[in-house]
């Protein structure tokens, strides 16, 4: 198990020199716990949420999605419960205002030990809407996702004719002001968020759905690579959100500790029945059947796009004779391929080398090397984790043929340049 104590460090600085992912505002000299992905950071994120979709929506008959509003009324946020649970304990310090979770600690701020009583405070941002700030205009940054697939239950089901059970699929940002964010892209303020609200019959057996959505998980799970260092967690009725009646934390073993990476949650009625109480508006479903009306209840399996980048990144990487290698999914490496001419001054070899890039291109992200030699652009591709080298050398003039490397096994193989993207397709499985 790869939990050396250095290995966070390892993974922040690769991500870092890389272009994976960059400290936020890094030039003012950042903003606390924010951070920004840069431009293999954003390629490996987007394969992340197009296999999500690919899997959960494209492929399903069953579930559809939707992209609502990170601003919603914040009627939808005293209905689903946040304005009065959303809270976490804290202490403020009587001298400088600093807000901790920890009474017992010196102002880690100004160095006094003079706290406040305990009080909650609200984890969701607040901001205005619109040119007054007034207690009126208060709106608050979603702090899930799901809300926006509640609120819009019946807009979904008149305009989609789905039937229950069915599902609503939605992947965006969240908000949320922690008060111990930390471990690089682990808890932040803004993340995003990948989330299912599958809706089912009160009368059906939701348990039977609840481990049917963990096996769902489990196999998303060994689609992305993460099979090690994880861990179930049925989580006790004390401990559970406000809305669960059944909660399973999926747990991964950070080099900083086992914590959450992804969680299912059996939601009931709760937060149906109450938009419905709080907007007036019938969120009952009639079976088309039966005649059957009913609040659906609500299965949600959850998913953190960063988290789930934190985690393969740790489980992908490797050091192997002295270089780095990132053992991606190839489906979710940044680059699909890399090509390279044998030798930058020679045209010829430069102009063949470029016209098979040119052509790659358009089917699969594909990067470009002409510095140094060959070995050294292998272990720079090893390190981002693209799992193909293609290198054009002066035999491919002769045989049309380049030199395909794979990243894992380190065989080469001679491929003809004819069949190099069905070659790369059908190894990529894309
Ligand atoms: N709708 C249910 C919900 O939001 P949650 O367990 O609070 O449940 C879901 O959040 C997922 O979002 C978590 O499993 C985690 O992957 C991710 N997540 C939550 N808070 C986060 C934070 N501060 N930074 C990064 N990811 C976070």
């Amino acid at each position: 198990m790869k939990t050396q104590s250095d290995l966070m460090e390892k993974i922040v600085s690769l991500a870092k020199r890389r272009g994976f992912i960059f400290p936020g505002s890094d030039i003012y000299g950042g903003l606390a716990n924010s951070w920004d992905y840069g431009p293999l950071g954003v390629e490996l994120k987007n394969n992340i949420k197009q296999l999500w979709w690919k899997k959960f929506v494209q492929n399903r008959d069953d579930i559809v999605g939707i992209d609502s509003a990170l601003i919603m009324n914040p009627k939808v946020w005293e209905a689903s419960g946040h304005i009065a649970t959303f809270n976490d304990p804290m202490v403020e310090c009587k001298n400088c205002s600093y807000r901790d979770r920890d009474e017992k600690i010196k102002c880690p701020n100004c160095g006094a030990q003079d706290w406040n009583s305990p009080r909650q405070f609200n984890l969701m941002f607040k901001t205005h809407l619109g040119p007054v700030e007034s207690k009126e205009n208060i709106v608050y940054l979603r702090p899930e996702t799901a809300q926006g697939m509640f609120v819009n239950l019946k807009n979904v089901l008149d305009t989609s004719r789905k039937t229950i059970p069915f599902g609503i699929a939605q992947i965006g940002k969240a908000f949320r002001n922690e008060i111990t964010p930390g471990n690089f892209i682990f808890r932040t303020r803004e993340f995003e968020q990948m989330e299912i609200e599958y809706f089912i019959n009160p009368k059906d057996d939701w348990n039977k759905h609840f481990e049917y959505w963990l096996e769902q998980m489990k196999d998303w799970l060994k689609e992305i690579g993460v099979t090690e260092n994880l861990e179930f967690v049925e989580i006790e009725k004390d401990k559970r959100a406000h809305y669960s009646k059944r909660t399973i934390d999926i747990e991964y073993k950070y080099p900083f500790g086992q914590k959450e990476l992804y969680g299912l949650a059996y939601r009931g009625d709760f937060d149906l029945v109450n938009h419905q109480k709080s907007s007036g508006h019938s969120l009952e479903y009639s079976d088309p059947k039966t005649n059957e009306k009913f609040v659906p209840h609500v299965i949600e399996p959850t998913w953190g796009v960063d988290r789930s980048i934190l985690a393969l990144l740790l489980e992908a990487y490797c050091e192997e004779e002295n270089h780095v290698i990132l053992k991606i999914n190839p489906r979710l490496a940044p680059y699909k391929a890399a090509v390279f001419p044998l030798l930058a001054n020679k045209p010829e070899l430069v102009k063949l080398a470029r016209k098979i890039y040119d052509d790659l291109r358009p089917r699969f992200m594909t990067a470009w090397d002409d510095r140094g030699n060959i070995g050294k652009r292998y272990y720079s591709q090893d390190e981002i984790g693209t799992p193909f080298c293609v290198t054009v050398d002066f035999d491919s003039f002769e045989d049309q043929k380049v030199t395909v490397r794979d990243r894992d096994s380190m065989k080469q193989e001679r491929v003809a340049i004819k069949g190099l993207e069905d070659y790369l397709s059908d190894k990529l499985n894309v």
